[in-house]
């Protein structure tokens, strides 16, 4: 095929950074993909709501249907949020024949089991790097990079509101009611923050990178969960004197045969690499029997590292579906298409 359809579900933060990002790089992933990548539709609540995408001919539509009954949509990229209506769109959408991407940590915490399996048995590919640390490739290195290994401690930094406030509260004096409304304004919380200071945002993630680092399944209700709501200026000071900082840690480790994992405000060391992740930043710090001690680091939210990982996953599945076609690999290397020749 020429041509591989994508239905875009949600044109909001992340979704108009995904139509971005494939629209300003299609020269470089058609020799990618060796196909070409088109957004043929955009499902949004309510196309008067974008008078200027209708203008501009973009393919919005507010009726769900014409993306699951359109045979030539084979990538279903999920990025509109909420638990059941995506859940029964995602699960439309792997019955019908159609691969799927998401950003949707909300439901993968949830139903995560179901939709991994509904997927292997339609042979269809789920994809959903930007669900976990945003713009931070972690389950792709999970999945791939460290899947012989024996890994023994997941510490992620994984919410980066709480990250943020944390960072102003100590490095600032911000109270806590000033730094959240600072993240509010800069788009890092949720709509409602509840979830991202109550560390349940940081949770989900946890459910997530405790599936793909230790093969586990743990419901979010077994996870010991503790936010930042309790956490005072002067608790950052004592810990400065006693040579710690203090960070919201999302930690799954195996102890004597058995997985814990739990969410909660924890003392770091000021010479653990975990110290220097401020702001919205996240990172997760890697501990295996063979790779030793690792950590990715980068920002964990914001509309175009979330998209990056977001079309990152849709480039993978479209050359799955190119070589699922033609038998043949494609380029491992990243050729400088938009550069020219090499001046050297
Ligand atoms: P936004 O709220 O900015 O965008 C979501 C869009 O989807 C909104 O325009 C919303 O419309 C629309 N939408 C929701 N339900 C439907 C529906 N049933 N039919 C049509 N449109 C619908 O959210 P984000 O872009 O920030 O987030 C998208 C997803 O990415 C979420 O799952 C989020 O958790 C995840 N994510 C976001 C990150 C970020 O930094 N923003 C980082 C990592 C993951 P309306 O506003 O009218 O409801
Ligand atoms: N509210 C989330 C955060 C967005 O602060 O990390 C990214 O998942």
């Amino acid at each position: 095929k020429e041509t591989v359809k994508i239905g875009l579900l949600g044109f909001g933060t992340v979704g108009y950074g995904v139509y971005e990002i494939l629209k300003n790089n299609q020269e470089k992933y058609l020799h990618l993909t060796q196909t070409k990548l088109e957004v043929s539709k955009i499902l949004v609540h309510d196309t008067k709501a974008f008078p200027e995408a209708v203008e501009a001919g973009m393919p919005i539509t507010d009726n769900f249907k014409e993306i699951i009954e359109d045979e030539s949509i084979e990538i279903v990229v999920e990025v509109m949020g909420t638990i059941e209506t995506a859940r029964g769109f995602i699960v439309a959408a792997l019955t019908n024949g159609k691969h799927v991407v998401t950003a949707n940590k909300d439901l993968l915490a949830v139903y995560g089991d179901e939709l991994y399996e509904l997927a292997e048995k339609n042979g269809r590919d789920l994809y959903f790097e930007a669900s976990v640390a945003g713009g931070i490739p972690i389950l792709r290195a999970l999945n791939e990079s460290y899947i012989g290994d024996n890994l023994q401690e997941v510490l992620g930094i994984v919410n980066g509101t709480t990250n943020f406030m944390l960072t102003k509260m100590q490095e600032e004096s911000y109270s806590y009611e000033e730094a959240l409304r600072l993240a509010q304004e800069l788009g890092f919380a949720e709509s409602d923050p509840t979830g991202d200071v109550e560390g349940l945002d940081a949770a989900r993630k946890m459910v997530i990178l405790t599936k793909l680092a230790f093969g586990q399944s743990i419901r979010l209700d077994e996870l010991d969960t503790k936010g930042i709501s309790n956490i005072l200026l002067e608790d950052f000071e004592l810990a400065q004197q006693l040579g710690y900082t203090i960070k919201l840690i999302g930690s799954a480790k195996v102890e004597e045969g058995k997985l814990a994992v739990e969410v909660a405000p924890m003392l770091v060391p000021l010479d653990h690499p975990l110290s220097h992740v401020k702001n919205e930043n996240n990172a997760v710090y890697v501990t295996g029997e063979a790779v030793g001690e690792t950590m990715m680091y980068g920002p964990g939210a914001g509309r175009m590292p979330t998209a990056n990982s977001v079309v990152a996953d849709v480039l993978q599945i479209a050359k799955n579906i190119k070589i699922n076609q033609t038998g043949k690999g494609l380029p491992v290397i990243n050729s400088a298409v938009q550069l020219g020749t090499a001046n050297v």
